[in-house]
């Protein structure tokens, strides 16, 4: 039987701001998916992945173009030399931690096992970043760098359509963080779509809140890779008025971020896509990770316990 893992990853600066060109900071968390592949007289998926109510019904038809892309990539004829693939591990799945990039990794490296390939991680994050692309149309290559390389990860999106910069930095890390789920989905794209249109109306004032983002994401970088995690966590705080600015937060993301402040967190800001999901909190250390999530949990709301960096 062979296995292989795939972390799942979360956006500590520059969601939004990574559409127009501008350096975002991600990092791969603590929790993975672990899959194993073995042969089987038919071919099977068992997905044993923790995950929110109705998440793999309704990423079914993106599942299975992911597990098509895979399967052809590795050569694997599902008729003729049928495999079973059963997926697990910790990473909960839900919009916006990395979930299908983990799944696309960790089968690649099971698969890379398998076959004896001696695939090395570029060869595992192509296979990852095809699939990714087979699921959703279009990805950054984002969470399939996170998810194979793990650690923190600098990124810049190339607007001119060439390769992408992602270049990994080295954190003083890893850092416990908490991530807070709203219970709201919203769609990327619509969201995407109404920053574009806000700025549209006034450009001005957009031009001003990029120029601070791009200031602010680079003292990022410098406090992250310094361990500086006060720094780091005031920097977030001003990462999330930002995001304030340009109408990407609301009301349930901002009590939690009150809520996870008044409990002691470094810093606290909106992950992803925004106007719900998840919010994210910089705990460092066990004790004000625990205080922190169980404050959200006494308030009703999940709270996912991990490290990044
Ligand atoms: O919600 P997520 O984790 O898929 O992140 C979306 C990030 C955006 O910057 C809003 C969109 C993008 O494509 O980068």
């Amino acid at each position: 039987m062979a296995q292989g893992t795939g972390f799942g990853k979360t956006i500590l600066f520059g969601e939004h701001f990574v559409v127009y060109g501008l350096p975002a900071i991600a990092s791969a968390i603590g929790d993975k998916t672990i899959a194993t592949v073995e042969k089987s007289s038919r071919f099977e998926l068992v997905d044993n992945r923790p995950a929110t109510s109705g998440y793999k019904e309704k990423k079914s038809g993106e599942i299975s173009r992911q597990i098509e892309a895979l399967l052809s990539h590795f050569n694997i004829d599902r008729k003729n030399s049928p495999v079973r693939i059963t997926l697990s591990g910790s990473l909960f799945c839900t919009s916006g931690v990395g979930a299908s990039a983990a799944l696309a990794t960790s089968i690649s490296r099971a698969l890379n096992d398998m076959l004896g390939l001696g695939m090395d991680d570029e060869g595992i994050n192509k296979a990852a970043y095809i699939a990714e692309c087979a699921g959703t149309g279009k990805a950054s290559g984002i969470d399939n760098t996170c998810s194979t390389f793990g650690g923190l990860l600098w990124f810049k999106k190339n607007l001119e359509g060439g390769a992408n910069t992602m270049d990994r930095l080295v954190a003083k890390g890893p850092v416990e963080i908490v991530l807070g789920n709203t219970g709201i989905t919203q769609e990327t794209k619509a969201v995407v779509g109404d920053v574009a249109k806000e700025r549209e109306k006034d450009p001005e004032t957009y031009r001003r809140i990029f120029s601070d983002y791009s200031s602010l994401v680079n003292e990022a970088k410098s406090a992250l890779t310094e361990g500086d995690w006060v720094r780091a966590g005031r920097l977030m705080d001003q990462n999330q008025e930002l995001l304030r600015k340009i109408t990407v937060s609301c009301d349930e993301l901002e009590q939690l971020i009150k809520l996870v402040k008044d409990n002691g967190a470094l810093g606290a800001k909106l992950t992803g896509t925004g106007r719900g999901g998840y919010m994210i909190a910089l705990t460092p250390g066990k004790e004000l990770q625990e205080k922190v999530a169980s404050a959200m949990e006494s308030a009703g709301f999940k709270a996912l316990r991990t490290v990044v960096g």
